[in-house]
């Protein structure tokens, strides 16, 4: 046996889980300007959880640029997105306990990053949501929409 299938064969033999949930995952990354790396996200329908990771490569603070990801239906977005003002930074921009959330990160600032999971089950394949920062004034050019795909 060659060296390089030996590499192969343990690769694939200590790596399983990894190499299973590379589709199951996104990373988003933000900066010091209002913007995200992505304007959409497909979870396939086959994943029962989905990991997204938020990097702020930025270096202002997050009271002066803070970035998080917010996933409502579309519906619900400029409704949450108003509440969020009122909550304030304390609370990471977020109204505590908003049902209308379907999923979020924390508010970060530069050089943080930020990872949560997406209730998959909650989704309805082919309907239409999106995410967007909920920082005051961010959602007009930080948003993308996300959708679960077959
Ligand atoms: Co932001």
């Amino acid at each position: 046996m060659n060296p390089l299938h030996c590499t192969i064969i343990l690769a694939c033999l200590t790596l399983p889980a990894a190499a299973m949930a590379a589709d199951c995952a996104a990373r988003i990354e933000s900066y010091d300007a209002m913007q995200y790396s992505t304007r959409s996200i497909a979870i396939p329908a086959s994943c029962t959880s989905f990991r997204v990771t938020l990097a702020h490569t930025g270096k202002l603070p997050k009271t002066a640029m803070g970035h998080n990801i917010v996933i409502t239906s579309a519906a619900d977005a400029a409704a949450v997105g108003h509440d969020a003002i009122a909550a304030g930074v304390g609370n990471g921009y977020l109204e505590p306990g908003d049902t209308r959330v379907i999923a979020h990160s924390a508010l970060i600032g530069g050089g943080e990053t930020s990872q949560f999971d997406v209730p998959v089950a909650k989704l309805k394949p082919g309907a239409n949501y999106v995410f967007f920062c909920s920082f005051p004034g961010h959602n007009a050019s930080m948003k993308g929409t996300l959708q679960v795909t077959q």
